[in-house]
């Protein structure tokens, strides 16, 4: 790298450390964009898709969703863990969903849907086995730039109306898998309707920190329950 670009690179960092709001709200999220990094790569949790696999099977009935699948990595690993599944992948950007979209022809690609949308509002309640939530709910410049709050770039409302309507999506029984979220899935009222089936090891975890119902960085903080499993029978609250 060259002297002057290393330098304009040390003067942006110190900008944005001096400004972080300014620079958050300076960044280009989509509307209903969570986190706006698209970094992905095949097989990246190998041990939350073989639980996953090891509690699912692979029947040919089974649906999966990948919520914020970026340029598509996570449902082409879930096609291998799960070749007989349909599987959904749903990214907030065209321009990810685009990149899917021609790895699916090009492969020839069964049994896959993908599309463009911000939220599930759109899917049929209780129609996936599992729902893969991965890297999404959360902003990194809120770990990178050591924020005290997570208002009002991302709240934990809008992580709570997120979460619950990802559970109305999962049939009974069904599992919901996270990695890399600001808040706690068991602070959310629709936690009640599921148990913890799944605990990851510290080593496991992403670095993002974790605020609370008030929006309040949890210095500190590790949550380590990564997958839960919906009660059978019951209606998530809402
Ligand atoms: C860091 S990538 C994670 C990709 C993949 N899940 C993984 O773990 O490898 C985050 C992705 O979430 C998408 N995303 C963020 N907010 C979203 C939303 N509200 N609805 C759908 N996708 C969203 C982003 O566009 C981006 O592609």
């Amino acid at each position: 790298m060259s002297v002057a670009r290393h330098l304009a690179q040390g003067a942006r960092r110190a900008l944005r450390r001096t400004f972080p709001g300014l620079a958050l709200r300076a960044r280009r999220r989509l509307p209903g964009q969570f986190q706006d990094r698209s970094h992905t790569q095949p097989d990246r949790y190998p041990w939350l898709f073989e639980f996953a696999k090891s509690r699912l099977g692979d029947s040919d009935r089974l649906r999966i969703l990948s919520f914020g699948c970026s340029t598509g990595d996570e449902v082409f690993t879930l096609r291998r863990y799960f070749p007989g599944a349909a599987i959904v992948g749903i990214d907030v950007d065209p321009g990810n969903i685009a990149v899917c979209q021609d790895r699916a022809r090009s492969e020839g690609a069964q049994n896959l849907t993908l599309a463009v949308a911000a939220t599930t509002e759109h899917e049929r309640a209780e129609t996936f086995d599992a729902i893969f939530c991965l890297g999404v709910l959360c902003l990194g410049d809120l770990t990178a730039l050591g924020f005290e709050r997570s208002d009002p770039h991302f709240t934990f409302d809008e992580f709570e109306r997120t979460v619950t309507d990802l559970a109305r999506c999962l049939k009974p029984g069904g599992l919901l898998l996270f990695h890399s979220t600001n808040f706690r899935f068991g602070d959310t009222r629709v936690a009640e309707a599921f148990d913890v089936a799944f605990e990851a090891d510290p080593s496991q975890l992403g670095t993002a920190v974790i605020f609370d119902r008030g929006n309040r960085l949890m210095p500190g903080e590790r949550y380590p329950a990564a997958a839960f499993r919906k009660h059978a029978g019951e209606t998530p609250a809402t």
